[in-house]
């Protein structure tokens, strides 16, 4: 397996990925049903894209350059956790608010940049392996070379919203640490219904970071 920084060539092809992967896969998309395997969701899409702008994403690819997995890195200020509630009302689809009002809300209540004094992080966004890859340590190493990438890019803070048992698993054997936790059985409406009916094994999402020196 070759690990490879994205370049813009290769954009397509990732995102086809992640539309065949981690947009159906991963804990709370799956959870709320957000998207067939392989169909495509414009406000993910458009995130992704807008991810991989930053250049510092990162893909296992097999012999044949297809690719195995990937690991969506982007920059994150304190503004753009501030803001995000505006951007996601903007959505029409119920489904994808669920979500990110989530991740939003206990972001603000985490409050990141509160806690480090620095002006931005670099968030480890996405990750997903392709499930005919899966089990091989594929995310790990993903997860261990983007923290070289943080470093030569001097970030002082790394930071994910890990959804699930695995991805948070990943990241504490790479150094991360829990900074807030939220069970999933607590998100819930006005009549104290579960708004997202996470499967198990996953309960709850952490908010986990590194602090690089
Ligand atoms: N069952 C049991 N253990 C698992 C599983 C599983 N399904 N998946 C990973 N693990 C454990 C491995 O045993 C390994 O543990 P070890 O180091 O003690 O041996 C560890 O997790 C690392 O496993 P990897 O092989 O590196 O993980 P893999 O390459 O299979 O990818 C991933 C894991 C990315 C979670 C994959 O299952 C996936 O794409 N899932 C769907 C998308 C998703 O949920 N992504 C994470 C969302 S959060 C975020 O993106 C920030």
């Amino acid at each position: 397996m070759e690990y490879k920084l994205i370049t813009e060539d290769r954009f397509d092809d990732v995102v086809a990925h992640l539309s065949t992967n981690f947009f159906a896969d991963e804990p709370l998309n799956k959870a709320a049903g957000l998207c067939r395997r392989g169909e495509g969701h414009r406000e993910l899409e458009q995130l992704c894209y807008e991810t991989l702008k930053d250049n510092l994403s990162l893909m296992a690819v097999n012999e044949n350059n297809d690719i195995a997995g990937v690991l969506l890195n982007g920059v994150v200020y304190p503004q753009d956790i501030l803001q995000a509630h505006e951007r996601i009302e903007l959505s029409d689809d119920e489904r994808f608010k669920k979500i990110f009002r989530l991740l939003n809300e206990h972001n603000l209540r985490a409050n990141i940049f509160g806690n480090f004094n620095v002006a931005r992080a670099f968030e480890v966004r996405m990750l997903s392996v392709d499930g005919r890859f899966r089990g091989q340590g594929i995310a790990k190493e993903l997860v261990r070379r983007s923290e070289t990438i943080a470093r030569d890019f001097e970030f002082k803070l790394m930071k994910a919203d890990a959804t699930g048992i695995f991805s948070q698993k990943i990241l504490k054997s790479n150094g991360f640490k829990v900074l807030s936790e939220f069970y999933y059985d607590k998100y819930t409406d006005e009549f104290g219904k579960p708004i997202l009916l996470v499967e198990a094994p996953h309960i709850k999402l952490q908010l986990l970071y590194k602090l690089l020196e």
